[in-house]
């Protein structure tokens, strides 16, 4: 292996969290993980050492990458801080922005009554990573938003949250994205924008990746 990649550490979270509300129910969403594994498959690929941060995946993790399991926000968090010194950070779960304020340890059970539900903000992973990174890292960040204004708010976030790209998807359609085999993005960086047309998910993190080894 030669190209920028090899040797290096990579961390990739994936999936889609979920936020306890009792002993069997959360709060979660659509995200399959199919987009992180597809990055961290790729990576490992170029000969990087890859951890993945997993996060009720829906998809086997690719062979030969360590596998931690990250359940919940809090988890990814804690998984993700631990290993911030890698040389590349690829943020592909979707981290849930809030969770219950209290969780009851048992099933609760059905009454008349209204069940209220509070949700406190959890901590941006990203945003924390940003605050902190070191000389030479490559961060990339994700934002699933809705039509052209999310794109605008995906080029707000690659200041505000400091990081190296924002690959940006459109997840107003049911055949790309969330829960989806094929992707089509828009990575922003502050040198610019690069479409990449409907494809299959390895072939978006091909993409990435290359954009990423430009960046070592
Ligand atoms: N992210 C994170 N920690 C969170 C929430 C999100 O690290 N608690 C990361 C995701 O992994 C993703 C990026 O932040 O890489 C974008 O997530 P998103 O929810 O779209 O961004 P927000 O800043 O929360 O923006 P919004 O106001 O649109 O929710």
């Amino acid at each position: 292996m030669s190209g920028a990649l090899a040797g290096k550490r990579v961390l990739v979270t994936a999936g889609g969290t979920r936020e306890p509300l009792d002993a069997v129910r959360y709060i979660g969403n659509r995200s399959s993980g199919r987009m992180g594994v597809a990055l961290a498959a790729e990576a490992r690929r170029r000969g990087a050492e890859v951890t993945l941060i997993a996060s009720n995946l829906t998809v086997p993790a690719p062979e030969g990458v360590e596998v931690v399991d990250a359940p919940t926000a809090a988890d990814v968090e804690t998984e993700a801080s631990a290993r911030s010194d890698a040389d590349v950070l690829l943020m592909a779960a979707a981290v849930s922005d809030y969770r219950p304020s209290e969780t009851e340890t048992t099933k609760r059970p059905k009454d008349e009554h209204v069940w209220r539900i509070e949700l406190e903000p959890t901590t941006d992973v990203l945003k924390a990573l940003g605050e902190r990174r070191t000389n030479g890292q490559v961060l990339v960040g994700f934002a699933a938003e809705i039509g052209a204004a999310g794109l605008e708010r995906a080029r707000e976030k690659l200041t505000a949250k400091r990081v190296d790209l924002i690959v940006y998807n459109d997840v107003s359609g049911d055949d790309v994205g969330f829960d989806a085999e094929e992707n089509e993005v828009v990575i922003v960086s502050a040198e610019g924008e690069r479409r990449v047309a409907k494809a299959p998910k390895a072939e978006i993190a091909a993409a990435i990746l290359d954009e990423v080894e430009q960046r070592i």
